[in-house]
């Protein structure tokens, strides 16, 4: 793993003595991220568990970074204007590359609404390592599943900068892989994740 660009000039990079390849070496596979991204309630959770699940089933080292999860703790700090979206998904980004040097796949669910906050993550990892999944459901399904309640109460004005309601979600415009989360079944989308995941995972 090389230093960030952004490093302070009074601290000193020091080389790990196991390398990223030593580890994926051991693991048995590649490390890389898979990101979720799409509206409340589009399906980035269940999808993420789900493939994390088979991956895990099947002898992959897996973790998942999940965005309700996430908010208390680490970014436990930061709400859901413009700015702390992006401080979010800008922590989520680095805390993915240190997990994909320690040689894992690492599955992150994140509405993460805008398009410069995703491609600033995707330009941490190695190209071919970051997997866009956009949980391609409309606004009108996701609100009509309302499966934690929060589209009501955005509707009621009980939520401000709400992601569909009141702040807006920039859709990826050349995604890895788009799934129908709207439409098609659980089942169904991690079939589709896992036939784009595993040839990369393991390569001819
Ligand atoms: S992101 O926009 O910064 O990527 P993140 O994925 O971490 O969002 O968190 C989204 C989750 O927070 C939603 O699934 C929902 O449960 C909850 N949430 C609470 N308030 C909001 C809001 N104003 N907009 C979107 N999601 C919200």
């Amino acid at each position: 793993m090389e230093p960030a660009a952004t490093c302070s000039s009074d601290t000193v990079w020091h080389p790990h003595a196991v390398t990223r390849v030593e580890r994926e070496r051991l693991n048995g596979h590649r490390g890389m991220v898979i990101w979720f991204t799409g509206l409340s309630g589009s399906g980035k959770s269940t999808l993420a568990q789900a493939v994390g699940q088979r991956l895990h089933e099947e002898g992959r080292r897996i973790y998942v970074l999940d965005g309700d999860n996430i908010r208390h703790g680490l970014c436990a700090d930061l709400g859901f204007s413009d700015m702390d979206r992006q401080e979010n998904i800008r922590r989520i980004g680095e805390v993915a590359r240190l997990m994909v040097d320690a040689g894992l796949i690492v599955l992150t669910a994140f509405i993460s609404p805008f398009t410069a906050d995703r491609q600033r993550a995707r330009n941490l990892i190695s190209p071919g390592d970051f997997i866009e999944v956009y949980c391609d459901a409309s606004l009108a399904v996701c609100e009509q599943r309302d499966v934690k309640g929060l589209y009501r109460k955005a509707r009621a004005g009980l939520i401000r900068e709400f992601t569909g309601i009141s702040s807006p979600y920039e859709p990826p415009s050349n995604p890895e892989i788009a799934v129908p989360s709207g439409l098609e079944s659980v089942g169904a989308c991690v079939a589709r994740v896992l036939a784009a995941v595993n040839p990369r995972i393991d390569p001819a």
